[in-house]
């Protein structure tokens, strides 16, 4: 997406002034990223090694100054991209590369809590679980102290048929309100709207990854910030469509101010209005 890869996107994070989350397969070592920006930056980690891989991964994040470790936990294994096989698109010969990840698929098939709670014993990190998509490992996380949950189906690139993340908040919000634990939410996410409607529905925050990466390819960090003010931009006219001043609203207060073209009670509510 661009020669300067996951530097310039750890530029453009700052430039915005947005949080944001390098990969664990990024093709610039972590050290060399978080150097590059004063951006406030998580780890992601995919567990593609054994316990001492691990420890000296979320160990290496921690002492360079990430904030959170987020554990992927919906790649078992590698989708199948049938866009890169039919170009020929392999991201282990393109650009710029100083960190070498030879991933161990087999540990990752093997990840488990036990595992969840050896990653949280390697670090005073908060770690963040990515990928959760059940009610009931809500409720397993948050006994576990795990920090936040990241409902995501991985944009969607990893399995057909995989539930669609805003369902997947909409089931998972209540367990989560009951046990306090914090909604990181992404997927599909193009508009200022659909950020509002994430927020609506139960998010805390709500997170975005093709998005700014087409910013990045248009225009580098530059692209990233236009990305992101044009975001701000919509979700203040959302906001200002529904009647809102402010983002510090109850769950389940404001739901019905926005709803998807699917919502069966849709039909219901115009029915009440035209009477
Ligand atoms: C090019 C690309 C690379 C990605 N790489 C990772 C990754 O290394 N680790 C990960 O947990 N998710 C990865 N994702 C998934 C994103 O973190 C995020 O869950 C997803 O893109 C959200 O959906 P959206 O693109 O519709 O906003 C990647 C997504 C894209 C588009």
């Amino acid at each position: 997406m661009h020669q300067e890869g996951d530097i310039e996107w750890a530029r453009g994070l700052d430039e915005a002034g947005i949080l944001g989350t390098i990969s664990g397969v990024a093709r610039i070592s972590p050290e060399e990223i978080m150097q590059a920006s004063q951006a406030t930056l998580l780890y992601q980690l995919y567990v593609y090694g054994d316990d001492t891989w691990v420890r000296d991964k979320v160990q290496m994040a921690e002492s360079c100054g990430y904030k959170a470790i987020v554990v992927t936990v919906d790649s078992p294994y590698y989708g199948q991209r049938e866009r890169d096989v039919l170009a020929g698109y392999d991201p282990r010969n393109v650009g710029w590369r100083t960190a070498v990840n030879p991933p161990d698929r087999r540990c990752i098939q093997r990840l488990d809590w036990d595992w969840i709670q050896r990653i949280q014993s390697h670090t005073s990190l908060p770690v963040v679980l990515k990928g959760l998509v059940h009610p009931e490992d809500a409720k397993t996380a948050s006994k576990l102290s795990i920090a936040a949950i990241w409902i995501s189906n991985h944009g969607g690139r990893q399995l057909d048929h995989s539930l669609p993340t805003l369902e997947v908040l909409e089931r998972i919000a209540p367990t989560c309100r009951k046990f306090s634990m914090p909604i990181v939410f992404d997927g599909g996410i193009r508009r200022g709207a659909d950020v509002l409607l994430a927020l609506l529905l139960g998010a805390d925050v709500v997170a975005v990854g093709r998005l700014p990466i087409f910013g990045l390819a248009v225009d580098g960090a530059s692209g990233i910030k236009t990305v992101f003010d044009n975001l701000e931009n919509e979700l203040r006219t959302a906001m200002g469509m529904v009647g809102l001043t402010s983002l510090s609203f109850k769950y389940n207060d404001f739901q019905d101010r926005l709803v998807r073209r699917d919502d069966p009670s849709l039909s219901t509510r115009w029915d009440k209005i035209e009477k």
